[in-house]
């Protein structure tokens, strides 16, 4: 039997008092790893996350920082390596898609801020663990990009440029890391039904619209994204690094050839 075994494993997952962040901080725990909670606004949210995981029997703590902040990043890292006893996974997966307005027509600082939290937030996190998956003498750093870090997204472009961003930041850091023991992988989720695209999926005519952009003709769910988390935050995935995984339904094969062309 294959068994994925996280067991004396220490998770720290960014963005995880909701939507996908939720469900993997939730898996990892399932799995035997010790998991920080991280959050920004919501901590209620953040701490029934951690009842929950420890109603499983489960080990967990709730940590609040702002990642568009180098020193409250340091700070996270710190405290929650100390409540740990130190850290070997890492999940960049905190992001906002930022408001659609086409370049000319939109706010610079929104841009910036989109930049802030889905690529500098993770630089930071990564630079800041580093030391501790030195220490343990191993690693692993998911980051979670999108699909469009491939496709590009009318009126998104600072979310476009920060997922292409993250995913050359992860193949940088894979070749940098790679004698260390450590591994670095980005995910690229396709349209998971979360908070993060209720609009879209809440409305009958653009879900189908959405719907029809994916080959398996539906939305993922967060555990179909958290189950890939688990793997490849495992010894399962030992020999992977410096990649992408779609985890998408399909959606960058182009589902609109299969007629016409
Ligand atoms: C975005 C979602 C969107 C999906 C597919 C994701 O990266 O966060 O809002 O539905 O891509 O376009």
């Amino acid at each position: 039997m294959i068994t994925l075994d996280l067991s004396g494993r220490r998770a720290l997952v960014t963005g995880a008092s909701g939507g996908l962040g939720q469900a993997m901080a939730e898996t990892l725990a399932q799995a035997g790893a010790q998991v920080a909670v991280h959050y920004r606004k919501g901590q209620a949210q953040a701490e029934a996350v951690v009842q929950a995981i420890k109603g499983r029997g489960g080990k967990a703590q709730a940590f609040a920082a702002d990642l568009s902040d180098l020193a409250a990043v340091e700070a996270l890292m710190h405290d929650a390596g100390a409540a740990l006893g130190g850290l070997d996974i890492l999940v960049n997966n905190a992001g906002l898609d930022g408001s659609r307005a086409e370049v000319g027509d939109d706010d610079p600082r929104h841009w910036q801020q989109v930049l802030a939290v889905d690529l500098l937030g993770p630089y930071y996190c990564a630079r800041a663990v580093l030391p501790y998956m030195a220490k343990a003498g191993r690693g692993v750093i998911i980051n979670i990009t999108s699909v469009h870090e491939f496709i590009p997204w009318e009126g998104y472009s600072a979310y476009t440029s920060a997922k292409a961003g993250l995913s050359m930041f992860t193949k940088t850091l894979a070749q940098e890391t790679a004698d260390k023991g450590i591994r670095v992988v980005a995910i690229a989720p396709g349209a998971i039904q979360t908070p993060i695209n209720q609009a879209v999926w809440g409305d009958p005519r653009s879900l189908k619209d959405l719907d029809e952009k994916i080959s398996m003709g539906r939305l993922g769910t967060p555990a179909e994204i958290a189950s890939v988390v688990a793997f490849l935050a495992s010894d399962l995935a030992s020999y992977i690094t410096g990649t992408t995984i779609a985890v998408d339904g399909g959606m960058l094969i182009y589902p609109e050839f299969r007629h016409g062309g």
